[in-house]
């Protein structure tokens, strides 16, 4: 459903946490689920920035908690807050992420940026899908989602980077199997390139620098909403059936066999 649209709205009653909400990609998702319902919890490190996003949200829609996602009793604290403020979570999206440095020699890779890099990307989708099951195992209901990556299916990001997103495609298919022995989804949402902050400082981009990024879509620019649209639909009963999926948002960029392909564009 596009913002705006006098629809129904899909998750009305639920409550959710956003990790890295205070982001591009994050902040997109919080706003389509206020828009559609949802009582939304924007966890993030960015305080600055996270009191207009709030504003602009609605007092009544949307709090922040500061958490670092790579702490346990930081995402413990997150997960009580939606408890303690709404008696329920619903709606966990494990979506904070960082790219780490831009090498690509791993003779000159550092090994610490490599496990920070691991630490809010990896450990942080595990510890926000441990303290989500927390509270959903009792209830027997919930839907968990993280972002991944195209990285987590290919290579050609920086190694942690690369490696970090497979792993939550690899946590998100066990806890799937896991969690679903207690009605619990969980799935993954894997964009290509889409203009936020993170994408355009990894390329070198201005504000106002052109997105141009490859893609095998043509007349369509992806933009962070296109990315929220897939998060809401694994968010609403829509997708009840849908457990341990992988949904690229990458206009086929996957697929595509750029050596050999008769469509090269
Ligand atoms: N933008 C892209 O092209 C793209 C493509 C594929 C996947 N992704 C993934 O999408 C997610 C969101 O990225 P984005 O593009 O919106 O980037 P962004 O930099 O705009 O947002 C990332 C957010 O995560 C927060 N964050 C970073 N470390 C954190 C921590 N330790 N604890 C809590 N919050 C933390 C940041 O403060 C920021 O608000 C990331 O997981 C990223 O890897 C992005």
């Amino acid at each position: 459903m596009a913002s705006g649209s006098t629809a129904p709205k899909r998750l009305d009653g639920r409550v959710a946490i956003v990790t890295g909400g205070v982001g591009g990609i994050g902040s997109c998702i919080a706003k389509l689920f206020c828009e559609h319902g949802a009582k939304v919890i924007l966890a993030d490190t960015r305080d600055d920035e996270s009191q207009s996003i709030c504003k602009d949200l609605g007092p009544d829609n949307a709090c922040f908690v500061h958490c670092d996602v790579a702490s346990e009793s930081e995402i413990e604290n997150a997960v009580n807050t939606a408890m303690f403020m709404h008696g329920r979570l619903d709606i966990m999206v494990n979506n904070a992420g960082i790219v780490g440095a831009k090498v690509s020699d791993i003779v000159d890779c550092d090994a610490a940026d490599f496990i920070n890099v691991f630490r809010v990307n990896a450990l942080g989708a595990f510890l926000g899908t441990k303290h989500a099951a927390r509270v959903m195992k009792p209830v027997q209901r919930g839907s968990i989602i993280n972002t991944a990556s195209a990285a987590g299916i290919i290579g050609g990001c920086p190694h942690a980077y690369t490696c970090s997103k497979h792993a939550i495609v690899g946590l998100t298919k066990n806890t799937a199997l896991d969690l679903g022995r207690y009605g619990i989804r969980v799935n993954c949402v894997s964009p290509h390139a889409v203009p936020t902050r993170m994408s355009k400082t990894y390329l070198g981009l201005g504000e106002e620098d052109k997105f141009d990024v490859y893609s095998d879509l043509k007349g369509v620019e992806v933009r962070p909403e296109d990315v929220a649209d897939a998060f809401l639909y694994l968010a609403s009963d829509e997708s009840r059936y849908v457990n341990g999926h992988n949904l690229l948002v990458d206009g086929g960029f996957t697929v595509s066999n750029s050596g050999l392909s008769l469509y090269s564009q």
